[in-house]
């Protein structure tokens, strides 16, 4: 099979493999038993039963790994430079997490350059990728001036397509008296700065960071200039995060750890993905997210990493999936899917998150005979190849 000058490449044997495309296979996960996946440039041309397979230029065993799409973490804080372990150790003393210890990564961050932020995105995108994450989003946050946060909106953009403005992260320390005046700055002259390098518009709604007014507005000035929120929502407490998030039909409320039952219905009755980010619980000791109540409810989940040097400082998405079982009332099968096509729902993508014909190509094979091993096996690095964009990486 050559339809271009790109050689084509099938993997065959493919134990078990995930496509999360229902009409593909069984169930839900559209499982396919011993399949093959062709790869055509960076998209993926064909997928079956191995004997099915059509003739391609090149060839690759699989050899009874099981495989499934790339995971797509849809929420992390990558442009950062410095270090809590301190703030970390102190916490698992006894201490409990608050949003101020952010304002420690702010300093640390905007005393680095350009070239030592680069380095550390591009050192935590790869630690990702070898974890088997193909598709990453990443956010602004820990800069809170003009131009600290166009600055690392533009070194994101250079690593990543998916990139978040959070000017709104916590009020800047520059304006400690006046938080009415940072969200004016946020509203005005940082989101004219920032608008063109992003894709999305976030806000941490929270005690100690903004309320709902002040998130609503912000989230409507980014609305204004073309960006679609996401929310950082109910993390620490109730709040208005989540109903904020499905009223404005933002693409997703993220951590949604304290949900009362009538934010539960919202989100069902809504597009908003409830994203969670069992690092972020884990790492702080904090009470985990009813993963069940959600899904029972109809609400569309995805898991996330969080990964940020506070409160997740993890890259692993496999970790995640496993805290997601374990702790969060999630079945493997479901875990899976969020981390995977539930991260492509919250990013509003089609072209990743599955393994369909046209979809990008992004594979992850396992030594492991089926996806469920990623929650049975917790700790052990399973992902043993990973396809970006058609390419092994
Ligand atoms: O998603 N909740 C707000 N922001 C991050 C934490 C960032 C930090 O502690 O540095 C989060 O958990
Ligand atoms: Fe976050």
């Amino acid at each position: 099979m050559t339809t271009n000058s790109a050689p084509t490449t099938a993997i065959t044997h493919i134990a078990q493999l995930v496509t999360n495309d229902p009409s593909l296979g069984e169930g839900p996960l559209g499982l396919i038993q011993d399949a093959a996946v062709v790869i055509d440039g960076d998209r993926i041309a064909w997928v079956g039963e191995s004997s099915k397979a059509p003739a391609t230029d090149n060839a690759v065993d699989a050899a009874g790994r099981a495989g499934l799409p790339g995971f797509v973490d849809s929420h992390s804080h990558l442009v950062f430079s410095g270090d809590r372990t301190a703030e970390f150790n102190a916490r698992m003393s006894g201490r409990p997490y608050s949003a101020g210890g952010i304002r420690t990564t702010v300093a640390a961050t905007r005393a680095a350059t350009d070239e030592e932020l680069h380095t550390n995105v591009a050192r935590y995108l790869a630690e990702a990728l070898r974890q088997g994450t193909t598709t990453q989003e990443t956010k602004s946050g820990y800069g809170l001036t003009v131009e600290d946060e166009a600055r690392a909106l533009r070194i994101a953009a250079a690593h990543t397509d998916e990139v978040t403005f959070l000017g709104a992260h916590i009020v800047s320390p520059d304006y400690a008296d006046d938080p009415a005046g940072y969200v004016d700055l946020v509203t005005g002259p940082m989101l004219d700065a920032c608008a063109p390098h992003a894709r999305w518009v976030d806000v941490f709604c929270e005690k100690g960071a903004f309320d709902g007014d002040q998130a609503r507005a912000v989230l409507t000035a980014g609305k204004a200039r073309g960006l679609t929120p996401r929310v950082h929502a109910n993390q620490l407490g109730h709040g208005p995060g989540v109903q904020l998030a499905v009223e404005l039909d933002a693409a997703s409320a993220d951590h949604c750890t304290h949900l009362t039952a009538a934010d539960i219905d919202a989100l069902a009755g809504s597009r908003t993905v409830a994203t969670l980010l069992p690092g972020a619980e884990f790492s702080t000791r904090a009470e985990w997210p009813d993963a069940r109540r959600l899904l029972d409810a109809g609400a569309t989940v995805a898991l996330s990493t969080d990964c940020n040097p506070g409160s997740s400082f993890t890259s692993s998405m496999p970790f995640c999936i496993a805290l997601a079982v374990r702790d969060m009332g999630m079945t493997p099968d479901e875990a899976v899917w969020s981390a995977t096509e539930g991260g492509a729902r919250a990013l509003r993508r089609t072209d990743v998150g599955r393994i369909t014909p046209g979809a990008r190509a992004d594979l992850v094979l396992l030594d492991a005979p089926s996806h469920v091993h990623l929650a049975y096996r917790p700790g052990v690095p399973l992902v043993s190849a990973v396809w970006h964009k058609g390419v092994l990486i």
